[in-house]
């Protein structure tokens, strides 16, 4: 078995378990659950809950509407005995068995202006909020920042969780707070920007995997803000678009139109988005491998370290578009894992995993995926 949270099999944070605890309090929440803001399904299903569209079973799914339900769940012996997989929208995590404790879906809503000085806005958004409409609804305002986001899958509670970035952008730039529940220390906790130790496709809420259960997030948005048009394609599609002067909305329409064209979408074949992180490999191994390629793509990676292209090497290690049965790498784009129809998760985890073996025999580079494996 396999978690790339740490854990060969997921283990309760805390360790008071009741036996024999299940009908009983399963119906009595039941029962409860409409006045108490969330609602509880036994043995659901999570085909539709995952963007790589594979089939897994809860044993419970607990989806919860309102924030103040999330502390009386957690000082439940339900969720303290049962092992908690938080999941947003699905679009970051491998499913590769049946998850036998409880899946916590945070469907929480609502986008509230805390204060404006007319330079910035600090906006509190809810976890359960659709990302990608928070970012137009962040464009509607007159708010610029997040343009270069656009289009990313996901709740906006799972934002912060890998720092998600696209075209020259991450979401930490824009961060001053998140709000969770601190499930070890069974209380509330808020971090500021530099408590969240943001990194490339990094937080300390991914690392302390499981730890905290992300609520709210307040971000900083500016209504001036220098637009990012550097990442490779972007000026062209500007270009193609007949924008000379682009606004944060014109920019963010030659984002979606890239992603659209670069990027299998998950409503016509399962997946996840990037598999693998772009590897950040010592300076010398980055210039050994230039050396012999010189069309290697490559970032610097701070610190004596080079970040090099991922689909690059899988495209050359001569995987990209390749399948075994319904699992394969897309032939779009050499660094997304799909699913071509019904493969189970533990084949599409199979599959990586020899793209993992082949790109490490072809080039001493160790590809690390980027979703949660479970
Ligand atoms: P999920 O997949 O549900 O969860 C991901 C992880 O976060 C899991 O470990 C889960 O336990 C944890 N988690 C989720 N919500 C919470 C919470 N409230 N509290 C605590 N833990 C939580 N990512 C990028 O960075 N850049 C991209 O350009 C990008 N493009 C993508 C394109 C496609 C087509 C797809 C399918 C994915 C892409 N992704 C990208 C990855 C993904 O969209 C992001 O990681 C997104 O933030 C995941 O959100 P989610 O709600 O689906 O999280
Ligand atoms: N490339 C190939 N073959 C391919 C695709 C790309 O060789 O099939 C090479 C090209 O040289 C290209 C380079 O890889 O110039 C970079 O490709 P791309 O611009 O698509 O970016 P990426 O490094 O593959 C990263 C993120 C994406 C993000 C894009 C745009 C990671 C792991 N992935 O992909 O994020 O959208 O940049 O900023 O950092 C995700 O995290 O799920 C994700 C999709």
């Amino acid at each position: 078995m396999v978690d790339t949270c740490g854990s060969p099999a997921p283990i309760p944070v805390t360790t008071r378990v009741t036996p024999g605890l299940d009908a009983g309090i399963l119906r009595a929440m039941s029962a409860r659950e409409s006045n108490e803001g969330y609602s509880i399904i036994e043995n659901a299903s999570l085909r539709g809950r995952n963007t790589f569209g594979v089939e897994a079973r809860a044993a419970m799914l607990v989806e919860v509407r309102e924030p103040a339900a999330i502390e009386g769940l957690f000082n439940s012996s339900l969720l303290r005995a049962r092992p908690v997989l938080v999941l947003g929208e699905g679009s970051n995590v491998l499913l590769t068995r049946d998850w036998p404790g409880i899946v916590l879906s945070i469907a929480t809503r609502g986008i509230e202006v805390l204060d404006d000085d007319g330079a910035t806005a600090r906006v509190r958004v809810q976890a359960g909020e659709h990302w990608n409409d928070f970012v137009h609804w962040s464009l509607s305002e007159g708010f610029s920042g997040l343009e270069n986001l656009v289009l990313i899958p996901g709740a906006v509670g799972a934002a912060p969780i890998q720092n998600i970035g696209a075209y020259g952008a991450e979401v930490r730039e824009f961060i001053v707070e998140v709000e969770a529940w601190d499930r070890e220390a069974g209380n509330w906790a808020r971090f500021d920007n530099a408590q969240c130790a943001f990194a490339y496709r990094d937080s300390v809420f991914k690392r302390a995997c499981d730890r905290y259960v992300v609520t709210a997030v307040t971000f900083a948005l500016p209504r001036q803000h220098t637009l990012r048009m550097e990442y490779a394609g972007v000026r062209e599609e500007l270009a193609h678009m007949r924008v000379a002067s682009p606004t944060p909305s014109m920019l963010a329409e030659a984002i979606t139109r890239l992603r659209r064209r670069k990027l299998p979408d998950p409503a016509q074949i399962g997946n996840a988005g990037s598999f693998f992180k772009n590897p950040l490999v010592d300076d010398a191994l980055a210039q050994t491998l230039r050396r012999e390629h010189a069309d290697l793509p490559t970032w610097p990676g701070g610190a004596g370290k080079t970040k090099v292209s991922a689909a690059w090497l899988i495209e050359r290690a001569g995987l990209k578009g390749v399948r075994d049965g319904d699992a394969g790498m897309s032939d779009r784009h050499a660094l997304v894992l799909v699913n071509h129809g019904h493969a189970s998760g533990a084949q599409l985890w199979g599959f990586a995993r020899r793209v993992r073996a082949t790109v490490r025999e072809r080039f001493g580079v160790e590809l690390e995926p980027e979703p949660r494996v479970v």
